[in-house]
């Protein structure tokens, strides 16, 4: 006999919680030999901390189900949503549409005892690009800026892809120790600082300079920038769609700047936390963060470094007592590195052929998989929302289908009519 699940919750937990703190995102498929059956219903754990990886080919249902998740997390109990809030990082600029009903699934959400209908989620867009995104019509929120003086020389050169002993970058180290004895900052300021400096040779000035004009037409740039407390909001969803953001470095900077501040934030608001179980006076509050990455391969690759790197493996490896939670989402795990992998403890896989990741699958799953992994995808059946859960908090592995989304999914491929 099959119960109801929680991915993510333990036998315990589920004793204690029941359904609490659980949003309903598929049901169980049950494959025979030659046909197959939705079977009861499957939910997902918004309680204790995880790190997930939802994986598949192009197109097989990985953005889809991450909304239906995020569906459910504005689903819960009131008392239980507002301490947590989720941020998305969006390159694909997809999960702006949530605000809207599903209309055009309407017969299959009928089918699933499911209304179309749109969320309260916040869409937030880097502040020199407002303009851009305005001009295509989409609803916006709120715009960031990241302030200027949270980089140090080493991750502007980083994400230069300079190297470390290149003379730009020996003269930038001196150049932003310089501008740093001013508290705050901006970057016609670093550049006033280069253009001054009379000991760097003007040949590596004038590139210094170039670069950080680039930098200025970025648009995500400010003296004061945006305060995390303003970004990260108690019970929400915050989209960054940063779709229009030139490329992964400058995404990179985002994201490395929200994940290595929640996190400390988060430290600190443990703290907190546990002083008040001890009746002291809580100081000061932050939610339990889910960081959304879409594309997670360009923020934590395996064979690369990158600015938002190191807050994500520290995120993965240390998340769990301060309540930093990741969702991983990318077509090829093989990709991604291998300590997000090996802290990962849930994975939703869809459809995967490539043997370099299932190769990387095997890395997450525990010994409760006995069968060859490849055995499980070929007997999976080619309907939409398909996808193996391998959990290790059950120590299972088990088939299931994502239902349908109640809100719109812009995410769906293109077609010419
Ligand atoms: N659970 C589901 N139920 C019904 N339809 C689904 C489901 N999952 C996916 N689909 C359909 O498949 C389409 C593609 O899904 P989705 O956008 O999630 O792909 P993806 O895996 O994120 O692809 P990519 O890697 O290209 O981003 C959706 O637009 C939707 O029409
Ligand atoms: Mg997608």
């Amino acid at each position: 006999m099959i119960f109801e699940t929680v991915i993510g919750r333990s036998q315990e937990d589920l004793k204690k919680y029941g359904l609490y703190g659980a949003g309903y995102i598929g049901r169980y498929l049950v494959i025979g030999e030659y046909e197959w059956q939705l079977s009861s219903k499957i939910y997902f754990d918004f309680i204790k901390s995880h790190v997930v990886l939802i994986c598949g080919k192009r197109g097989s249902g990985k953005s889809y189900c991450s909304g239906t998740i995020l569906e459910e997390f504005c689903n819960l109990p009131e008392e239980i949503r507002e301490k947590s809030a989720f941020i998305v990082f969006d390159p694909m600029g997809i999960y702006w549409s949530m605000k809207y009903p599903n209309e055009q699934q309407k017969d299959l959400l009928k089918q699933w005892n499911l209304e179309p209908k749109g969320f309260d989620v916040l869409l937030a867009v880097p502040k020199g690009l407002e303009k851009v995104y305005r001009e295509a019509g989409l609803p916006i929120d709120f715009t960031i800026s990241i302030p200027v003086n949270y980089f140090s020389a080493e991750d502007w050169i980083l994400t230069f892809e300079w190297d470390r002993f290149d003379k730009k970058s020996i003269a930038l180290e001196k150049i932003i120790s310089e501008v740093s004895k001013k508290e705050k900052y901006d970057i016609n300021d670093i550049i006033e600082t280069i253009r001054k400096d009379n000991e760097i040779e003007n040949e590596i000035k004038n590139v210094l300079i170039s670069y950080f004009k680039a930098v200025e037409a970025w648009g995500i740039f400010e003296k004061e920038g945006t305060k995390i407390e303003e970004i990260v909001k108690p019970g929400k969803i915050v989209i960054i769609d940063v779709s229009r953001v030139k490329n992964d470095a400058i995404r990179n900077m985002i994201a490395s700047w929200i994940a290595r501040n929640t996190y400390y934030l988060r430290l600190l608001a443990r703290k907190e936390e546990e002083l008040a179980k001890m009746g002291y006076e809580q100081k000061f509050k932050f939610p339990i963060v889910w960081l959304v990455f879409e594309e997670a391969q360009n923020f934590a690759p395996r064979d690369k470094k990158t600015l938002a790197l190191d807050p994500i493996l520290t995120i993965a490896k240390q998340g769990r007592e301060p309540g930093v939670n990741l969702i991983c989402i990318t077509q090829m795990p093989n990709k991604l590195h291998q300590d997000l992998l090996s802290q990962t403890d849930i994975v939703i896989a869809f459809r995967l052929t490539s043997s370099e990741d299932l190769k990387a699958l095997r890395l997450v799953m525990q010994t409760y998989v006995e069968e060859e992994l490849e055995n499980y995808f070929n007997k999976l059946p080619r309907i939409p929302g398909a996808a193996i859960v391998l959990d290790d908090n059950i120590e299972r592995i088990f088939a299931i289908v994502v239902r349908p989304r109640i809100s719109w999914h812009a995410g769906g491929t293109a077609t010419v009519i």
